[in-house]
């Protein structure tokens, strides 16, 4: 990792930060109706702020956790924080939080045991965002996702580096790879440590197999979402790449809840990031040098996720949730809703109540032509 990390933010940095942030503020308003306190715990939290000015992951939580702190709500965030020289950093960058955020001085792999205890009484939001993936061990990981097994409510925002995954695995494995990524190769890492951190031997075939780069970086995130599955309910993937023609992104957001609620408040704060993010790289013209084709909001593409979604009948709400798995990030929740509305006008699915304006609860059907879709 380049030693200027924290010199300016990169523009994947801002946007992963901006999907952050927006993410947080609804989240924070909905959960702390539960009861529970609430906890955000950055787990690789940096020194607070970048030296161009920007403000760092602790401070876009700090100031999140603040508002809602101020409507008297029991919310507070943990900044962890391994290497002296930026915990001093953030001790100062976070002082005017102190009465809402707590710092330690410690490495996650020791944190992470203590994380476990606090989602016992805390409904827990757990922010991990690592240099690369040597920290991440899948079983550490696995104690803190168990609570939810217990009745806590704990979710997870990974930052994934799977292309990561993929060059250390080669390399692990001794496999010869044309790459410029050096950079990012721990050769200290042994094909076990890499078990650990992809929770199975899965990689192993998948590196050395015959197919394209991208695609063994997907089929990783794709076993990998399959682990996360055995925890969360729900549990989604969204690319953060450094240019808009790559295919293969810098690396992954994984999101992983037990809430349909959280992966629909996920859903709109990508989206959210992603139109504010490709207005301005627009005009900047640096990031995004053309709109990819899943960018353009193709109602049709809408449609047919929607369609192919309802086999019998469902509520208004898993319809929702079934299609948006399908196109991740791609359309706002609202735009289900319209979308869903056309679909009850234009005959292609019927409503219980018959009505068009309907609410998350209506069941609907799809017709057909002899029946008209009622059971
Ligand atoms: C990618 S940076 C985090 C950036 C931060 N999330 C932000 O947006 O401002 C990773 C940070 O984790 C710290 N770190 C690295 N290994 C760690 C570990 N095992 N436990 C805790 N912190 C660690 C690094 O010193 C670095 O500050």
């Amino acid at each position: 990792m380049s030693p200027d990390f924290f010199q300016s933010k990169k523009p994947w940095s801002r946007y992963k930060d901006m999907i952050l942030s927006h993410y947080l503020t609804p989240y924070l308003f909905k959960v702390c109706s539960l009861g529970k306190p609430v906890l955000v715990v950055d787990c690789f939290a940096g020194p607070g702020h970048f030296e161009d000015g920007t403000d760092g992951s602790p401070l876009l939580i700090s100031k999140a956790v603040r508002q809602i702190a101020e409507k008297g709500k029991a919310v507070s965030a943990l900044f962890i924080e391994e290497r002296r020289k930026y915990f001093q950093k953030l001790q100062e960058s976070v002082k005017d939080y102190q009465d809402i955020c707590n710092t330690k001085h410690q490495s996650f792999e020791v944190v992470a045991k203590e994380i476990v205890g606090m989602g016992r009484d805390n409904t827990v939001f757990v922010y991990i965002d690592p240099y690369g993936i040597k920290p991440l061990r899948f079983d550490a990981l696995a104690e803190i996702y168990a609570n939810i097994t217990r009745g806590s409510s704990i979710e997870v925002l990974l930052n994934f580096n799977a292309p990561s995954l993929v060059r250390n695995g080669l390399a692990a494995l001794k496999c010869a790879q044309q790459d410029d990524s050096e950079e990012e190769l721990d050769r200290t890492m042994t094909p076990s440590d890499i078990d650990a951190i992809a929770g199975g031997t899965y990689w192993r075939e998948i590196v050395t197999s015959d197919i394209p780069f991208s695609d063994k970086e997907e089929k990783c995130v794709s076993e990998y979402i399959g682990m996360m599955k055995r925890y969360f309910a729900e549990v989604c993937s969204y690319g953060i790449k450094e240019r808009y023609e790559h295919t293969i992104p810098k690396y992954r957001l994984l999101f992983g809840s037990r809430h349909e609620d959280a992966f629909l408040l996920m859903n709109d704060a990508v989206c959210k990031a992603r139109d504010e993010f490709l207005g301005k790289q627009c005009v900047d013209g640096f990031l995004f040098d053309m709109r990819a084709d899943d960018e353009i909001h193709d109602p049709e593409r809408l449609r047919r996720a929607i369609m192919d979604s309802l086999s019998t009948s469902m509520t208004r709400k898993k319809l929702i949730v079934h299609a948006m798995h399908k196109v991740f990030a791609e359309y706002k929740e609202s735009e289900y809703k319209r979308m869903i509305g056309s679909l009850i006008k234009d005959g292609s699915f019927s409503s219980r109540s018959g009505k068009t304006r309907i609410n998350d609860h209506e069941e609907l059907f799809r017709k057909t032509s002899s029946d008209g879709g009622r059971p």
